[in-house]
């Protein structure tokens, strides 16, 4: 009997567009000897077809497996993982918690510097209090200004002057009451993919050259002009460190299936920081998330394979345990 995979795509975010392509390329990627595989499309109105997945236990009889491909806000941040586990449906890549945490940067932050991983200094401002005053006396311009929870670079801006950051927290606080002043990092970009529940495995890295000031929504998704590098040009040490970081990030924020860690190193220092955890990482046929694993030796059909496995695991896992005495 073949296995009933729900692929869940596009979704009530800005990356609803980049969803589609990525859930397309999973799709094909799933091999029809041993999936059978089902559509769920969520509109930028969030309103699903052909219908919904249902919050009840039993409800969703024609499903054995989700494999949500949702970026960003109500798909990546941890909603539709409380969906599904009300559904008791096992599903592919990290549960609620992990979602929420890797999805707000600066809870992920707050998580991994208490792990000892170095990530980049930053301040917290608010939308009632939209001040950067300390991360201006801390790291000095130029700055980079993000709102916490969002994805693909959308309200991001450098800063390097006073009336720039004025304009860079207006423009983040449009996107989240929570907004991140941070350090710029003067460097190089990588990045490394993991893979697995308890033991997580980390594949080859890569490095990204934006061809931009910075890696932005122009550079990630229109422009087709950054370049990536895989396997990333470092040295064997330092590339076995990175992915001890990677894995290290995985753990403290206690992902599941999968996840794409992002890394700076910085010029100056040769040090590597952490710069972000995606849990639904993009798989277009450009993306970095699979790309890395193919060079890794793990060919797309076999990576949704695995995914597709470790998510049942997880759900068997947590099927031992009891929820009252
Ligand atoms: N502190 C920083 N120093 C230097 N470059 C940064 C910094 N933060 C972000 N960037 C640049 O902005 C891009 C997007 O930021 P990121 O935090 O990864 O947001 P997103 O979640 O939208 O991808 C990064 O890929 C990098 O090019
Ligand atoms: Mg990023």
């Amino acid at each position: 009997m073949k296995l009933r995979v729900a692929i869940i795509e596009g979704g009530r975010s800005g990356e609803h567009e980049v969803s589609l392509r990525s859930a397309a390329a999973v799709a094909a990627a799933c091999d029809p000897g041993r999936y059978e595989v089902q559509r769920y499309r969520i509109g930028l109105d969030g309103r699903w077809s052909p219908r919904p997945i249902l919050p009840e236990p039993g409800a969703n009889p024609e499903i054995d497996v989700v494999f949500p491909v949702l970026h960003g806000t109500f798909g990546e941040d941890g909603t539709m993982q409380g969906l599904l586990e009300l559904a008791d449906l096992p599903y592919v890549g990290a549960g609620v918690l992990a979602s929420a945490v890797a999805m707000d940067k600066d809870m992920m932050k707050r998580v991994c510097r208490d792990a000892g991983l170095p990530v980049v200094e930053w301040e917290l401002a608010t939308r009632a209090a939209l001040d950067a005053s300390r991360a201006v006396a801390r790291f000095g311009f130029p700055l980079f200004v993000k709102p916490a929870n969002l994805g693909s670079s959308v309200g991001i801006s450098k800063a390097r002057t006073p009336e720039e950051l004025d304009a860079a927290l207006r423009l983040a606080a449009q996107y989240d009451r929570k907004v991140i002043v941070e350090r710029a990092i003067a460097g190089r970009e990588f990045e490394c993919s993991v893979l697995g529940n308890e033991h997580p495995e980390a594949s080859v890295p890569s490095e990204i050259l934006p061809s931009r000031e910075f890696y932005d929504y122009d550079d990630k998704y229109l422009l087709n002009a950054a370049r990536t590098l895989v396997p990333a040009p470092l040295d064997p040490a330092a590339a076995e460190e990175l992915r001890r970081l990677a894995i290290a990030a995985y753990r403290a924020v206690e992902c599941e299936g999968m996840a794409r860690v992002d890394f700076f190193l910085e010029a100056r220092t040769a040090r590597f920081y952490l710069n972000e955890v995606n849990t639904i990482p993009g798989f277009t046929a450009i993306s970095m998330y699979p790309k890395m694993w193919e060079h890794s030796g793990l060919l797309l059909p076999q990576l949704v394979d695995r995914l597709i496995e470790l998510a049942l695991d997880r759900h068997s896992e947590a099927r031992k345990s009891r929820y009252a005495r």
